[in-house]
């Protein structure tokens, strides 16, 4: 979650440094920092926001082509100017910025400590100055690749040195790296999004590789000098789309933006007529599905709720058994796994280290991967066999919102693709292929309601405590509402099954605890109405969002918002939307930075 950009070449560094480190800061960050080769080299660091930083900056003058920057989330070490990086050596002559974590870093602390060097921070990240000091002979990348063969854990790193100025020394495991060359020189960044406006055809470093960039090129070897060929991949995302497009928050720009998210992840791949879905990254593996008897699906937050309504789907319409499972905990059980158990990872970023865990665990059973990743070209697209692209574009806001929408509609794909495949009638696979077809213009009426959810989310932000509840395939959706609500406006909210209710949060209802209640009309519909009755009976202010067309829930709710009907599998599709800008507007009526709410971070690379 912490960021990394570096640049050698003819420009002056410190505004490529600056502009990359704000395309990153979305991910979260606590400080930030820069240094560049001038006549001298210059540090500079600062708490805070990045403003902070370029304040200080204002009474520098810092000229030079050479420089690394970095945003900063703390993980070893408090939030300090001492401990934001880049970390230095003993002598102010070699530079790092690093994210991941040195898990063995006490022990070669005291190793070096006891050879002389003296520290200045308490981070781990400065372990690696002061070891690449011990081994530099004049030559940065021998020195970067002795040091890294004692290090221990993760890193996404990038070091430079005033003794050998003329270039980036850069090194993967674990943690993204991305390289980028122009006429003007060469980029290094732990993110694309920070290099989208110097090029679109972007070189990704594996695990194990270290690169050397200079104005005219770079060379990836690994860490014992074997040269490796890397091939550039163009990346589709425009500056543009990076930007807030005239919203005042990514997270509305990105809830609004969903009709169109949706019709991206659709685009080519349903085959109406024939009632089946394309999906280009699984034809190489057709065969191999085939044989498939059970289906694992992971991810971590907002992706782990979209696997298991994952769940849901695929139970229904594929008739193999499946299980959602949180990453962070399958990675740590004894997972039983056959040859024909396939293992699904969701993620938006790709990246996340709880989901890379689990999926890793997973493979060495020997399970047969895939993965459903928005990012294109990270590490979950490239350790998985096989799998699908969301397509959603860049997603800035902190919580998740058309990421998510998007895991949904690529997971209903997934449904049309394998039932067709096992079973499933044309009849119900062209339904299923229409529908999903009218997705994209069902979220826009939604999205035409913002206004009116605005209004409600005023009516009813003075409130502490929500609950939110939903059944079958609609239970995921109440987590999730909940979980939007906790994130962006810090405010106590639960999501339950409606079914649960009864077995403990209903003792928590009274006229100051609301319910939003996910009601639309399917086959759970009058199990739910009791279940609002029940709320309404202990004086509970129930919120209801239910299917256009339903003349009885307006007695018994106290508000309502009205989706379109839809096939039930899909409902969760529509639903989140209200919930998304309630969340939204209840955050901003109590005055957060929704886009980046306290504690959090975009995405979360470490465990
Ligand atoms: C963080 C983000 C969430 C996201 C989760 C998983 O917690 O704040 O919005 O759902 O990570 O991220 P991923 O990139 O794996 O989907």
């Amino acid at each position: 979650m912490c960021g990394i950009i570096g640049y050698v070449g003819k420009e002056n560094a410190l505004p490529v440094l600056i502009e990359g480190l704000r395309r990153e800061s979305y991910r979260g960050y606590d400080s930030s920092g820069v240094v560049v080769f001038g006549k001298d080299a210059q540090i500079v660091k600062a708490v805070g926001k990045l403003e902070a930083l370029e304040e200080k900056l204002g009474s520098f003058r810092i000229q030079g082509g050479l420089g690394v920057g970095h945003v900063r989330w703390a993980t070893h070490g408090g939030v300090t100017e001492e401990n934001a990086h880049p970390h230095a050596d003993c002598n102010g002559n070699i530079f790092v910025v690093h994210n991941g974590i040195i898990e063995n870093y006490r022990i070669l602390r005291e190793k070096l400590e006891k050879r002389g060097h003296t520290f200045a921070s308490q981070t781990d990240t400065e372990v690696l100055s002061h070891l690449i000091e011990d081994f530099f002979e004049g030559n940065l990348e021998d020195a970067v690749r002795k040091a890294l063969q004692l290090v221990r854990g993760t890193y996404g790193l990038v070091v430079i040195a005033k003794q050998d100025p003329e270039k980036l020394v850069a090194a993967r495991l674990s943690s993204p790296l991305v390289l980028a060359t122009n006429t003007e020189g060469g980029y290094v960044a732990s993110d694309p999004a920070a290099l989208v406006s110097h090029s679109n055809k972007m070189v990704f470093l594996e695990d194990g590789e270290v690169a050397v960039i200079t104005e005219h090129g770079f060379q990836v070897s690994d860490l014992f000098n074997v040269s490796k060929v890397k091939e550039a991949v163009e990346l589709e995302w425009s500056v543009e789309e990076a930007q807030k497009g005239g919203y005042e928050h990514f997270m509305l720009k990105e809830i609004m933006e969903q009709s169109e998210s949706i019709l991206n992840s659709l685009r080519g791949r349903l085959v109406e007529k024939e009632g089946k879905a394309k999906l280009g990254g699984l034809d190489p593996v057709k065969d191999r599905l085939q044989n498939v008897d059970r289906l694992i699906i992971s991810g971590m937050g907002t992706a782990y709720i979209a696997a298991l309504v994952g769940e849901y789907m695929l139970e229904e319409h594929v008739g193999i058994p499946v299980e959602a499972e949180n990453a962070a905990e399958f990675r740590y059980r004894k997972p039983i796994i056959s040859d024909n158990t396939a293992f699904l990872a969701i993620s938006q970023s790709g990246e996340t280290a709880d989901t890379l865990g689990a999926l890793r665990e997973a493979k060495e059973k020997g399970a047969f991967t895939l993965g459903i990743v928005n990012a294109v070209g990270a590490t979950v697209s490239r350790e998985t066999a096989a799998g699908v692209y969301n397509h959603a574009g860049p997603e800035i806001g902190v919580a998740s919102t058309k990421a998510f929408t998007s895991q949904l509609v690529v997971l209903a794909l997934l449904t049309l693709y394998l039932g067709r495949q096992r079973g499933m009638s044309l009849v119900t696979g062209q339904r299923i292929a229409k529908e999903l077809g009218r997705i994209p213009e069902l979220v826009r009426r939604i999205l035409d309601q913002a206004d009116r959810i605005a209004v409600l989310a005023e009516k009813y932000w003075k409130y502490s405590n929500f609950l939110y509840i939903g059944r079958k395939y609609n239970y995921p959706i109440a987590l999730e509402g909940a979980l939007k609500l906790k994130e962006i406006s810090y405010t106590h909210a639960e999501g339950y099954g409606a079914g649960e209710m009864k077995h403990g949060p209903i003792a928590l209802i009274d006229e100051n605890f609301p319910t939003i209640a996910i009601v639309p009309s399917d086959s759970v519909y009058e199990k739910m109405i009791s279940n609002i009755q029940e709320i309404k009976t202990r004086k509970g202010p129930v919120i209801a969002i239910a299917t256009e067309g339903n003349t009885e829930i307006g007695d018994i709710a106290d508000d309502v918002i009205y989706i379109p009907k839809t096939l039930e599998m899909l409902t969760p599709i529509l639903a989140v939307i209200p919930l998304q800008l309630f969340a939204y507007f209840f955050g901003v009526a109590k005055g957060y930075d929704v886009d980046k709410p306290r504690n959090l971070a975009k995405s979360v690379t470490v465990e």
